[in-house]
C-alpha cells in the first residue's frame, strides 16, 4: 500500500482502506479521478471527497502555477551547510530543499560521511546554516553509526542526545523493504517536522537484486517511480534529499574517468543536482559538481575528521586546487 494516502487531509487509516478497496491506491488516483466516481465507490461524502482531492493534488502539484506562486515557493527554499564552506559555496550555499541532492563516489570517498554531517547539522537553527528540523535517514548498507552523530554533534556544542532523538533511522534490508520506508515518509514527514531526507545508498540493493539485462527495465522503473516519491516528498514539505549512489566501471570509456555513476539515465534525470567524490592528495576529498540545471561545474577540497566535515587549511587548499 502507498502509505502517501494517508499524509493526505482528512484522511485516517479507515478512510485509506476506504479508498484503497474502491481502486483508488495511490495519491496520483485519488487526484485524477472524478469525484462523484469517488463517492459512489467508497460512500465518502462530497465534501470530504473534495477535500481529500484537493490536498492529493497540492502533494501532487499538479494544478497549474502562476509565476508568482512558483517565485513564493522558490522563496522559501532553505539551504543546509555541510560543515564546509567550500563545498557549500559550490552547492550553492549548502544543500537545498525541494529538491534531490545526490553524492556519488567509490567505497570511502565520503558520501556516508557527509550523510551523517548533514543529519546533524539541519537540525541547527537557520542562522548556523540549519533546516531547524528533524531527519530520517534510511541506511541500506547497515553503515550508519549512531556513536558518530554524538561525536559531531558535541564537537558542535550541541547536546548529542537531543540531536540523536531527532533522527529517525530505517535499516532497509532490501529494495522492496526501501520502498517501502519511503512510502512512509509522506505521514512521518507531516508529522515530525522532517526537513532532511536521506537515503544511503539509493541503488546498491537495486543494483545487487536486479541483475541481468532482463532485469534492467523493471529495475529503472522502480528507481525511477521512487525517486519521483522524493522528489514530490521535497517539494510537497519543503524539505532536502540526499541520495547517494556508487560509480560502476565502465569498459566502454576509452578516455576520461572510467567510473560513471550507477543507475543510468533515470538517476541523472531524476536528481537536481550531482556531486562527485574522490579521494584527493594527503587524506583530502574533492567534490566536484556534475549535471547541474543551474551549478557551474566547480570543484571544493574538504576534509573528514573527528568534528565531521571541514574545510582545509588555507595553504593545504591552494595546493590542491
Ligand atoms: N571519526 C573520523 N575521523 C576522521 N575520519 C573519519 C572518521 N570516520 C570516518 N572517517 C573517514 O571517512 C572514511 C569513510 O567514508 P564513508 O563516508 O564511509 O565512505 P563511503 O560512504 O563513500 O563509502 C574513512 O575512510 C575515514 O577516512
Ligand atoms: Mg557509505
Amino acid at each position: 500500500m502507498d502509505e502517501d494516502i494517508l499524509a493526505l487531509e482528512g484522511v485516517g487509516p479507515s478512510t485509506a482502506k476506504k479508498l484503497i478497496s474502491a481502486g483508488y491506491p495511490t495519491v496520483e488516483a485519488i487526484a485524477v479521478s472524478p469525484p462523484q466516481e469517488i463517492m459512489e465507490r467508497t460512500g465518502l461524502g462530497f465534501n470530504t471527497v473534495i477535500k481529500i482531492q484537493e490536498s492529493a493534488r497540492k502533494l501532487m502539484s499538479s494544478d497549474y502555477k502562476t509565476a508568482k506562486e512558483y517565485y513564493e515557493k522558490r522563496r522559501l527554499l532553505k539551504r543546509c551547510t555541510t560543515g564546509s564552506k567550500r563545498l557549500d559555496e559550490i552547492l550553492g550555499g549548502g544543500v537545498e530543499t525541494q529538491a534531490i541532492t545526490e553524492f556519488i563516489g567509490e567505497y570511502g570517498s565520503g558520501k556516508t560521511q557527509i550523510c551523517m554531517m548533514l543529519s546533524v547539522t539541519a537540525q541547527l537553527p537557520y542562522e548556523r546554516g540549519g533546516l531547524e528540523g528533524s531527519v530520517v535517514f534510511i541506511d541500506t548498507e547497515g553503515t550508519f553509526m549512531p556513536e558518530r552523530i554524538y561525536q559531531i554533534a558535541s564537537h558542535m556544542g550541541l547536546d548529542p542526545d537531543a540531536v540523536a532523538n531527532n533522527i529517525l533511522v530505517g535499516r532497509a534490508y532490501n529494495s522492496a523493504h526501501q520502498c517501502l520506508l519511503i512510502d512512509q515518509l509522506f505521514s512521518i514527514c507531516k508529522d515530525r517536522n522532517v526537513k532532511l531526507v536521506v537515503v544511503d545508498s539509493m541503488i546498491s540493493h537495486f543494483r545487487g537484486e536486479y541483475v541481468g539485462r532482463e532485469m534492467l527495465s523493471e529495475r529503472q522503473q522502480k528507481l525511477n517511480k521512487y525517486l519521483h516519491k522524493l522528489l514530490r516528498l521535497a517539494e510537497a514539505y519543503n524539505l532536502a534529499v540526499v541520495v547517494t549512489n556508487q560509480v560502476q566501471s565502465d569498459p566502454a570509456a576509452y578516455f576520461g574517468d572510467p567510473n560513471r555513476p550507477a543507475g543510468g539515465n533515470i538517476m541523472a534525470h531524476a536528481c537536481t543536482h550531482r556531486v562527485f567524490l574522490h579521494r584527493g592528495s594527503r587524506g583530502t576529498r574533492v567534490a566536484k559538481i556534475i549535471d547541474s540545471p543551474y551549478l557551474p561545474e566547480r570543484k571544493a577540497t574538504f576534509i573528514i575528521t573527528e568534528r565531521g566535515i571541514a574545510d582545509v587549511e588555507e595553504e593545504d587548499s591552494g595546493r590542491s586546487r
